[in-house]
């Protein structure tokens, strides 16, 4: 099956499910997923029911497209994202942004665990992301462009929309939340970077690194959809401090900021 067809089949089938309108899309990133909980009036679709989806293969990474609605905003969350990294081409990684583009969300919010790389953060820091650099390697665009969602060369300009920042930031400093602001970096993994690459991004003017979201972000706005992204710096990159990186310690990062983070997607759900 073609990525087209792919879409078709997956949308085709959950509205065969359900006629739930999502005006809003949210991708919950590493540690991230239990915001899904939030959502009211649910249906929880497996990733593996929907035809053409990708399954994701880490481990707390449990797939699931869950509609439902928040303070009366309707969203379409996924727990659980697919990541370049598990073997998956970008074009199958952000098949389920076009999926959510054809059942009507205007926005996508997009969530993550990243490596601070700005020496200012620490560990528990939340970012905005500004801006993004696409170190992956690849563009999730290239291939045959399907025209029913944008043009062959869509501007990049404000990937993550310019108002909906400015909307945000007043509004997290009035909730008391710490809000930093950066440029994230994708960096394909699945390992993780050396010292000298963290000091190299760094000198291009990255201030967080991660493995998603960049691929996400370009299709998001190829769809013409508006983009918030929030990182959460679960821990300071390679080389910043004396000791070794894993995978518990962002997943344990998440968990611990879990409320801040939590109070500021819901502040991202009102102005969406
Ligand atoms: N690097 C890349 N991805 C990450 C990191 C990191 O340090 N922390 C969480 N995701």
């Amino acid at each position: 099956m073609t990525i087209q067809e792919r879409i078709d089949a997956a949308y085709t089938f959950i509205r065969s499910r359900t006629d739930f309108q999502p005006e809003v899309g949210l991708i919950l990133g590493s540690g991230l997923g239990d915001f899904a909980d939030r959502l009211e009036d649910c249906i929880e679709i497996p990733f593996f029911q929907i035809p053409g989806f990708p399954v994701p293969t880490v481990e707390g990474h449990a797939g699931a497209l869950i509609l439902g609605t928040f303070q009366g905003c309707a969203v379409a969350a996924l727990r659980g994202r697919i990541h370049y990294y598990e073997g998956y081409s970008q074009q199958e990684i952000t098949l389920p942004v076009r999926v959510m583009a054809r059942l009507g969300i205007r926005t996508l919010v997009l969530t993550n665990a990243a490596g601070g790389v700005n020496l200012d953060f620490s560990a528990g820091a939340l970012m905005l992301i500004a801006d993004h650099i696409n170190f992956s390697g690849m563009n999730p665009l290239m291939g045959p462009n399907l025209e029913a969602f944008g043009p062959r060369f869509p501007d990049m300009s404000d990937i993550y929309t310019r108002s909906l920042r400015e909307k945000l930031r007043p509004l997290a400093k009035e909730a008391g939340i710490d809000l930093r602001e950066g440029v994230y970096m994708m960096y394909s993994g699945p390992s993780y970077e050396s010292p000298a690459e963290i000091r190299a991004f760094r000198t291009l003017g990255a201030d967080a690194v991660g493995m998603s979201t960049v691929p996400e972000a370009i299709v998001a706005r190829h769809c013409g959809l508006q983009v918030v992204g929030v990182s959460c710096i679960t821990n300071m990159a390679a080389g910043v401090l004396d000791r070794k990186l894993d995978h518990s310690e962002v997943v344990e990062t998440a968990q611990r900021v879990k409320g801040n983070f939590t109070r500021l997607l819901e502040i991202i759900l009102t102005i969406a």
